[in-house]
């Protein structure tokens, strides 16, 4: 009942911001914001363009240069010929890493709070090349060789992906190109929620890169929706269903939750740290993102992570994601409701994974991760994380304490892979095979 009110919830808000922001993009409060000094060793001439919001709010580009980074940007054109913006930041040496935002949100996820305390700075810092990816449809991938995601007449091919395409093209095409620019034959995979099922559908669908990625990092996961988060039931209770079918014209795929100046500005004035309305700000970063207690909550994150959030996909994408949460399960697009369910095939994954999960997700919640566990294959599975009492999901991007008590075993598996980069799927013992770790949180 707790997690069907912190989905409801969330949706809820999520519905609000859509409905009741309005969008007055002509007044762009923003023009005189200087994206200055950031060191940017572009390989793309336009990586001085991407979207600034706000001095103290800036894009993956600034933020890496607040933490003291250089960032390169990188565009990465797909089989089906998307344009991709792709962000690296550290030495631009070492074994590389890619990590892959959540849902509706963008590369700058990853660097909200210190260099200290997120977990790709912590890494660049410790010699790994890190590099951050975006999927198609979100600010850094509303780009096409040949179609205009704005045009009247291309925008709907545009808009035409779900779930399947971020797996089929989008991740092979990163993981190629970085492997490409670094010469490497593997490399290490981070998600977090929803790029966990798009990482799971590309194993699925293209699985010779079963070779190309040496361990993959699967944080908060959602791919399987146990029956105690009974969707149904919260779409039905908010009326939300019947809203959302009026924006799912099948043959009329649209941009939804788009980065939009009028919703910047709204979490600019409300969410700020010394604003009054912090407290709701955080309240809705504490549903959205599971429950648990707040003290260890960064609060300069909770702003920068609700900027980040919010950064547009295809509303046939969200068709999918319906999908999935009714069914519980990992399917293939339904274009009718008679299609014959087709699930997408796990068992021949071979990349050696680890779940990292935690009690009070009430998203991920446990019954959840217990499903996804048991579509895995066993012996793929080389670790399972459980954060216990008061961490959740958020704390991957919002606690103080996450370095301490979330990334030390991270960084343990990935350096697992860095000194012995072939070992790891071959030297597994029996012992290895299911690893639960309780981490205490820190008083
Ligand atoms: C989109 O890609 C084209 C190349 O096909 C490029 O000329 C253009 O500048 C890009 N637009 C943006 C906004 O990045
Ligand atoms: C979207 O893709 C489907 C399947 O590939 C295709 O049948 C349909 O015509 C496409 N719709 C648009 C608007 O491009």
């Amino acid at each position: 009942m707790k997690s069907l009110f912190s989905i409801s919830s969330c949706i809820g808000v999520l519905w609000a911001l859509l409905y009741i922001i309005p969008c007055n993009c002509d007044n762009d409060i923003f023009d005189n914001v200087n994206t200055g000094d950031s060191v940017i060793i572009g390989f793309e001439e336009d990586c001085a363009l991407d979207p600034d919001f706000a001095p103290d709010l800036k894009n993956t580009v600034a933020r890496a240069a607040l933490q003291g980074f250089e960032c390169q940007c990188h565009a990465v054109v797909t089989l089906d010929n998307y344009i991709l913006r792709m962000h690296r930041i550290g030495s631009f040496k070492g074994p590389p890493i890619l990590f892959l935002h959540g849902f509706l949100a963008a590369s700058e996820q990853w660097l909200v709070r210190t260099r200290s305390e997120d977990l790709p700075s912590i890494l660049a810092d410790k010699g790994f090349d890190v590099w951050f990816g975006n999927f198609r449809g979100n600010t850094y991938g509303r780009n096409h060789t040949y179609l205009s995601p704005d045009l009247e007449d291309t925008k709907y091919e545009f808009w035409n992906f779900t779930l399947h395409e971020l797996g089929y093209y989008d991740l092979p095409s990163m993981v190629d190109y970085v492997s490409k620019v670094t010469g490497r034959r593997t490399v290490s995979f981070v998600g977090y929620s929803v790029a966990v099922s798009v990482f799971l559908i590309t194993m699925s669908t293209r699985p010779e890169y079963n070779d190309k990625i040496n361990i993959a990092i699967l944080l908060a996961p959602y791919s399987f929706v146990s029956e105690e988060q009974n969707v149904q039931a919260i779409l039905n209770h908010l009326h939300i269903g019947e809203r959302i079918q009026s924006y799912m014209h099948i043959e009329k795929p649209m941009e939804i939750f788009a980065r939009k100046k009028s919703r910047i500005k709204f979490f600019n004035r409300n969410c700020k740290p010394r604003s009054i309305n912090r407290f709701s700000c955080v309240r809705m970063m504490v549903i959205c993102f599971g429950s648990g207690q707040v003290h260890h909550l960064n609060k300069d994150a909770v702003y920068r992570m609700l900027n980040a959030f919010m950064a547009g996909t295809s509303s046939k994408l969200i068709d999918h994601m319906l999908q999935m949460l009714d069914t519980g399960k990992l399917l293939k697009y339904k274009y009718n409701e008679n299609d014959e369910t087709e699930i997408y095939d796990l068992s021949g994954i071979t990349v050696p994974m680890s779940v990292h999960s935690s009690v009070t997700d009430s998203i991920a919640d446990p019954a959840s991760i217990e499903l996804l566990v048991q579509n895995l294959p066993e012996k793929s599975l080389i670790g399972r994380y459980l954060i216990s009492d008061e961490g959740t999901r958020r704390d991957y991007f919002l606690s103080h304490n996450a370095k301490d008590v979330v990334f030390p075993d991270i960084i343990e598996l990935l350096y697992r892979v860095k000194d012995n980069q072939e070992v790891i799927s071959l030297n597994m013992n029996e012992n290895d095979e299911v690893e639960v770790i309780a981490v205490d949180t820190l008083p």
